[in-house]
């Protein structure tokens, strides 16, 4: 079964109209776009719904459903139960709330475990506890490749581990980690385990309750949705944590570690990205699956697929240019590298490679792209300049992949 490209981008506006269409979007690590199906409801809120939501008025009660329909749609995404999540403005925001939430459950002396592979939204939250007397440990990557070796975890987990923070697949180095060995690792430690999934949800369905951890954010910008940032926390653990909400929300699931509130049209719209994967669930499958999830985890192993086949061609077009350092894994094995791909070139600026590829409307960034101490750990000097970066979802079309590779070969 391959996945239908023309049909998928039938589904986006974006592609629709001769000034965006000409783009070849290759900066989807940034932010993906979004399908009609998200836009309409997004639209739709705005339009008749736009009210203080939940009260006992029409408007009222329908922007509340719309709200519970997101909820929902996240839900059955990871296979868990609605007051399971916390939907913030982002993930940056719901990692600070979180370390807020977990500091009055550690003593002095406590050790947590971050990577300097991470974006610091799951680091700089975490080493601030140091102020409180938790004790930072680094789980460090390889120099040259950018990897993080699961035998360096073990030696770095002990007695007074109770954290262990680190990304299920890197914003830099593409790589997707074994989560359950790295679960397993921090639960024989008696430490939670906490993944930040902003890289890997766009590319992968995860289902939480097999995945090991403990607590699970995703941002929905980067995952066709609107901009929020999606939290999921196992019911016996957010039981122990330290409510962050209004002292009167203390129990109330969605408000309880949401000290913003939440957004109510960004929310509303969520349900729209349940719509869209039913969709190409329908156009792609005659049979039946069980449930939301079970059709999601098939249509993300059909992206999987090209999504691999397509990295691959890039991976070779910067392998062939001379002086060129890709990072993580290359080739692409499916399933263990997200097609997020990282590289440099001697003697050529990043901001000069990406000048000349967006002048053929190739849309791609360099820069640190907030994963800075592990550009630092690479060695490369220029942090501003960074690295370049490509990274493709799955409306990225053959044609389109071409146009980079021949732009990649004019380097
Ligand atoms: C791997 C990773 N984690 C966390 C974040 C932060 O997400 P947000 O922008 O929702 O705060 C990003 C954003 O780029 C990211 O790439």
């Amino acid at each position: 079964m391959n996945l239908d490209i023309d049909f998928i981008r039938s589904q986006y506006p974006v592609f629709a109209n001769p000034d965006t269409a000409r783009w070849a979007m290759f900066e989807n690590a940034g932010g993906s776009y979004v399908p009609r199906q998200v836009i309409d409801r997004l639209h739709e809120f705005f339009q008749f719904t736009k009210v203080q939501p939940y009260g006992p008025f029409e408007a009222s009660i329908k922007a509340g459903e719309a709200m519970e329909a997101g909820y929902r749609a996240m839900a059955g995404l990871l296979n868990c139960d609605p007051d399971e999540l916390t939907l913030g403005p982002s993930t940056t925001m719901n990692f600070y709330v979180l370390a807020q939430a977990i500091r009055p459950l550690l003593e002095p002396g406590d050790e947590i475990i971050v990577t300097n592979q991470d974006h610091e939204a799951n680091i700089g939250c975490w080493r601030r506890l140091a102020e409180f007397g938790a004790v930072i440990r680094e789980w460090q990557i390889d120099p040259q490749t950018g990897e993080l070796a699961i035998e360096d975890l073990k030696s770095l987990v002990g007695k007074r581990t109770r954290l262990v923070c680190f990304t299920l697949c890197s914003n830099i180095v593409g790589t997707m980690h074994d989560f359950n060995a790295i679960c397993d690792i921090a639960h024989d430690a008696g430490a939670l385990a906490i993944g930040d999934g902003v890289s890997f949800a766009p590319h992968r369905v995860l289902d939480v309750n097999k995945s090991g951890l403990d607590l699970y954010l995703f941002s929905t910008y980067k995952t066709f949705g609107t901009h929020l940032g999606v939290m999921w926390g196992k019911p016996s653990v957010l039981d122990t944590l330290e409510p962050q909400g209004h002292y009167f929300n203390r129990d109330l699931p969605h408000y309880k570690f949401n000290p913003a509130g939440p957004l109510h049209a960004q929310i509303g719209a969520l349900a729209g990205i349940e719509e869209y994967i039913d969709t190409l669930y329908d156009h792609h499958f005659d049979d039946a699956a069980p449930g939301f999830h079970a059709q999601a985890a098939r249509v993300f192993d059909l992206f999987s697929e090209h999504e691999t086949v397509q990295a691959n061609r890039v991976l070779a077009a910067i392998r062939a240019i001379p002086g060129a350092r890709i990072i993580g894994q290359d080739p692409a094995v499916e399933g263990s590298r997200a097609a997020t791909i990282a590289f440099t070139l001697d003697g050529m600026r990043c901001s000069d490679v990406v000048k000349r590829l967006v002048e053929k409307h190739i849309a791609v960034r360099n820069g640190h792209f907030y994963a800075l101490r592990c550009i630092e750990a690479l060695g490369i000097q220029d942090t501003d300049e960074g690295i370049i970066r490509i990274s493709l979802v799955h409306y990225n079309t053959e044609e389109e992949v071409s146009r980079l590779v021949k732009g990649l070969e004019s380097l």
